[in-house]
């Protein structure tokens, strides 16, 4: 009798939990409490699953495209706050709604800490694009600066800067050959000279995608113009 007791309490809890979905309070993430919420709170950027420009905003700024297929899990929503008041207003109703809450700086955790999620618990991308500002207190030796603020404004940057890539596709040893020299030199380039390098197999960047086996993506930033960059470089 026992049994059968706990046997039609789960029956009922799982049409229960039917009913929600059919009723849209379970199967929309929360999504529609959270607007409602930001709406009163008089947050504006909001983009919801489902609606147009979602896409764009949620791409924005997604480093590691593993994360950007559709096999990933995606938020219910996308909002970027424009003040530290709309910043609270987010958390405080994604908390209400919810939804677990991804803050979202530049968008380089190439883990996608900042923009999907691997429990698959509902969840709401907080961009903090727009909270970008920058003060220094020269007398006091501080700084204080927004989760937004990109390098960019942070170091001043001259009106003419040089990139590049370079790709090396080749057997493991001549890749592995390349990266140990990049490990010497690139510490003692100018700071001026950024060089990163970028190891796997079928990099987007490789000129040669039929390559078969590994390579390596050199890229490069230097801050002025190439000439200055190429005597740099021939200089190595
Ligand atoms: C909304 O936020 C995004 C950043 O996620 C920004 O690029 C866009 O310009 C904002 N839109 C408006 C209308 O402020
Ligand atoms: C790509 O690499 C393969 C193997 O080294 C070579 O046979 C082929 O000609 C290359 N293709 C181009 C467009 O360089």
């Amino acid at each position: 009798m026992g049994a059968l007791a706990l046997l039609l309490f789960l029956v009922l809890r799982l049409f229960a939990v039917q009913a929600g979905v059919g009723a849209g309070i379970v199967g929309d993430d929360g999504a529609s409490c959270f607007t409602a919420c930001l709406a009163a709170a008089g947050v504006r950027n909001v983009t919801t699953r489902g609606s147009p420009g979602y896409g764009a905003a949620l791409g924005a700024s997604i480093q590691n495209l593993r994360f950007a297929g559709a096999g990933a899990p995606k938020p219910a929503a996308v909002v970027a706050p424009a003040s530290l008041e709309e910043l609270r207003a987010a958390v405080r109703c994604a908390r209400a709604a919810g939804l677990v809450v991804r803050l979202r700086s530049g968008g380089h955790s190439y883990e996608g800490l900042s923009y999907t999620t691997e429990d698959r618990s509902a969840f709401a991308v907080v961009d903090l694009a727009a909270l970008d500002g920058v003060r220094v207190d020269a007398s006091r030796g501080t700084a204080w600066v927004e989760a937004g603020a990109t390098l960019g404004q942070l170091r001043p940057v001259p009106e003419r800067v040089t990139a590049f890539a370079a790709n090396r596709p080749g057997s493991a040893e001549s890749v592995a050959r390349l990266v140990s020299a990049w490990q010497r030199v690139a510490p003692r380039l100018p700071v001026e000279l950024y060089v990163s390098a970028f190891v796997g197999a079928g990099l987007p960047e490789s000129s040669n995608r039929t390559t078969a086996g590994v390579s390596v993506t050199f890229k490069g930033l230097y801050l002025g113009p190439s000439h200055e960059a190429l005597r740099i470089l021939a200089g190595i």
